[in-house]
């Protein structure tokens, strides 16, 4: 039996899948590809995921930047595994949003045309070696605060992709502290660098959680859905409340003269954040972003032989397999 909503066809498998859908949802399990889903939930799966793959693949360019300028072969060896895992974080999350019917090229084409989004912490320049300090700590202190709980994202092959990646994550924020306590032990010079890295990047970083919850279109939706398990601001203050101790060892301060806990609210006060420069950035207008697309956009067509040969030979592959089962 089909019935029609607006221009809307609903079948009664579409019933019979909504019905299945919402007692998986409602029951806090989870939705494997082959599921049943609408189409909203769908649609908003491929946005985040694909956003979030084209932000590890991004964030790549800010620290390979400084490879070749690590002041240590300690240095340079971890800084290659950070970079290298965050390929590989894109490429899980590539994969999983595949699983939802988009194809990889479909997806790459949108980020190299400058239609996707990805996150707005890569648009700004990392001018010192401080800079690995300060986005290990802050940076990937902000994405562990907001992945973790995605590793109860009610689509499967999301969630799950999010266990290995907050791992990863973890060794990285570590590491960028490390790099800060080393700085902040060192001469007057070293700890100046090490608060100006903080200074740079601490509001980006606060910006990462996304537009303040009455501003956040899709949050109260992806909510009831389990994508998300916590509106924006709750994510922020919770990450504030992690790096104040974090930053008392450090013997950074953090640049907000109006940071303070409140026993009333039972929150952080805070400074506004500047939300004209997140939009500014969004916008496609920060200080880095024209540089960050053009890498990506130039590295995509340098590896356009490597893509030819892989297909090459995945086809003689193919070919040699189908040999062996006719002779068979
Ligand atoms: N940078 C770029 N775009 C952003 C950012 C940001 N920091 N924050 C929000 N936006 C975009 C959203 O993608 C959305 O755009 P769209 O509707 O055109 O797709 C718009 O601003 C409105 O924001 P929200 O309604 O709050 O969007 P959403 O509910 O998706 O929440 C958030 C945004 C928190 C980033 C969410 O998508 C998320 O948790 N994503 C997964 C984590 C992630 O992508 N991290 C990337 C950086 S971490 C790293 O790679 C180390």
């Amino acid at each position: 039996m089909t019935t029609t909503q607006g221009s809307t066809t609903i079948t009664a498998d579409d019933e019979a899948g909504q019905a299945a859908f919402d007692a998986v949802i409602a029951a806090d399990s989870r939705i494997e590809p082959r599921d049943w889903m609408p189409a909203a939930y769908r649609k908003t799966l491929i946005r985040q995921i694909s956003q979030h793959a084209h932000s590890e693949i991004i964030g790549m360019q800010p620290e390979g930047n400084w490879i070749t300028r690590a002041p240590s072969l300690k240095r340079k060896a971890i800084l290659m595994a950070k970079v290298q895992d965050e390929a590989g974080h894109g490429l899980y999350l590539y994969s999983a949003a595949q699983t939802l019917g988009i194809t990889r090229d479909e997806m790459t084409e949108q980020l190299i045309t400058g239609r996707a989004k990805y996150s707005s912490i890569f648009n700004y320049p990392t001018p010192t070696w401080a800079d690995m300090g300060a986005i290990g700590w802050l940076v990937d202190g902000a994405a562990i605060c907001n992945q973790v709980p995605l590793c109860r994202a009610s689509y499967g092959p999301y969630g799950r992709a999010m266990v290995r990646i907050c791992k990863e994550e973890s060794f990285h924020q570590r590491q960028g502290f490390e790099i800060l306590l080393s700085l902040m032990q060192g001469t007057d010079a070293q700890r100046e660098m090490a608060q100006d890295a903080v200074d740079r990047w601490y509001w980006p970083s606060l910006m990462m959680f996304g537009p303040p919850d009455d501003a956040s279109p899709n949050s109260a939706q992806s909510m009831a859905w389990n994508i998300k398990r916590f509106s924006n601001d709750d994510l922020r203050q919770r990450f504030v409340g992690m790096l104040v101790p974090q930053a008392e060892v450090l013997g950074v301060t953090l640049p907000d003269p109006n940071l303070r806990w409140n026993d009333e609210t039972g929150r952080w006060d805070m400074s506004e954040i500047d939300w004209d420069e997140f939009f500014e950035v969004l916008a496609g207008r920060g200080p880095m972003n024209a540089e960050r697309l053009r890498i990506r956009r130039d590295a995509h067509e340098d590896g356009a032989w490597v893509r030819e040969a892989a297909a090459a030979y995945a086809r003689k592959q193919a070919a040699r397999v189908e040999d062996t089962r006719e002779v068979a």
